[in-house]
């Protein structure tokens, strides 16, 4: 089944309304604008070259982050989304008034991998605008009218699910047709796991439930977890979130004592909050050690957030050590 016919499908079970799909075939388009210059980084230009601009968050801003932002807004603009929310602007692009969608995104996540040919994405979420997109930026994830996230790499694909309901569904872009085709039923995190995701160069910076927590995984079966496990970190929150809707396992990108680092480094409203409605649909769990990260109420556009997320028993004991530390 092609994209085109899912989000038809979506419309008529009552699960998005047009507006939704509308947005959501704009964003596919943009990704295969996006695709499409990925596919040729340093042939027309080194898209990770630094632009010497940064964002609201401090980052340094490479040429592929502005260009994809560019063309998602771009894109955008052509239907009645009523603002957009973005990694790489200061506060939020108003754009149709009478819009019902604010649409947030991470243009670019995994910027640090764009030179080296290793996979990056783009992450969206879709949020109700209540007539007033100003006034409306700041609602809790739990609010999200969809969420998904593209991938660019040896594969393109998009994962997307609709809080109004069915599947979380996964698609590949098709190089033949350039059209996204649905791969697979409805995807849903394995429960049986044995891999994790973490940057462990930040131990020594990490707080005492997470050095705990890594300390009995560690202990492989010897340990409280009573099996061996791998790692696996891409630095590309997208293509980890892929695997482990595929195969299982947690994410770890907790707050430490780095400066700024103090409460995560993951955004909430962009980056966290989609990959939280992707995995409780997806009969998974994402939290920021406590609580659901779909509970949180932004207090600013580029908030940072501890972020674990996967299947629900590793994510559960994570949560236990956190808890316990209380
Ligand atoms: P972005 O490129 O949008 O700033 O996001 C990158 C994020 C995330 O995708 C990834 O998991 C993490 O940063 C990598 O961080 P480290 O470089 O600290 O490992
Ligand atoms: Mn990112
Ligand atoms: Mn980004």
């Amino acid at each position: 089944m092609s994209l085109q016919g899912f989000l038809s499908a979506s419309a008529a079970a009552g699960h998005a309304d047009d507006d939704q799909v509308s947005i959501i075939a704009s964003l596919a388009e943009a990704a295969k604008s996006i695709d499409h210059l990925v596919r040729r980084n340093s042939i027309v230009a080194d898209l990770g070259t630094e632009t010497g601009g940064a964002n609201a968050d401090g980052d340094h801003q490479k040429a592929l982050d502005v260009k994809a932002e560019g063309l998602i807004l771009e894109h955008l603009s052509a239907t009645n989304a009523a603002a957009l929310l973005s990694e790489e602007q200061d506060d939020a692009v108003l754009l149709d008034p009478d819009g019902s969608v604010i649409v947030a995104v991470d243009p670019l996540d995994g910027s640090s991998n764009i030179s080296v040919n290793v996979t990056i994405g783009t992450i969206f979420s879709l949020l109700p605008s209540h007539g007033d997109a100003a006034a409306n930026t700041l609602q809790a994830g739990r609010h999200q009218l969809a969420a998904g996230f593209f991938t660019y790499g040896p594969q393109t694909t998009l994962v997307l699910t609709f809080a109004g309901g069915g599947d979380v569904a996964g698609f590949i872009l098709c190089p033949d047709s350039g059209e996204f085709i649905r791969s697979g039923g409805a995807l849903s995190v394995p429960a049986d796991t044995k891999e994790f995701a973490v940057n462990s160069a930040y131990t020594n910076y990490w707080f005492p439930p997470m050095k705990q927590w890594m300390d009995d995984t560690l202990m492989g079966k010897s340990g409280p977890c009573e099996k061996d496990y791998r790692m696996r970190w891409i630095a590309s929150l997208v293509a980890d979130g892929w695997r482990i809707l595929q195969r299982g396992g947690i994410f770890l990108y907790p707050a430490d004592q780095r400066p700024g680092n103090e409460t995560g480094r993951l955004r909430l409203v962009y980056e966290a909050n989609p990959i939280g409605l992707l995995m409780e649909r997806a009969g998974g769990m994402a939290i920021d050690g406590v609580n659901p990260i779909l509970d949180l109420v932004p207090e600013n556009l580029h908030q940072r957030v501890p972020l674990f997320f996967g299947a629900t028993s590793e994510v559960k004991r994570l949560q236990h050590h956190h808890s316990s530390a209380d």
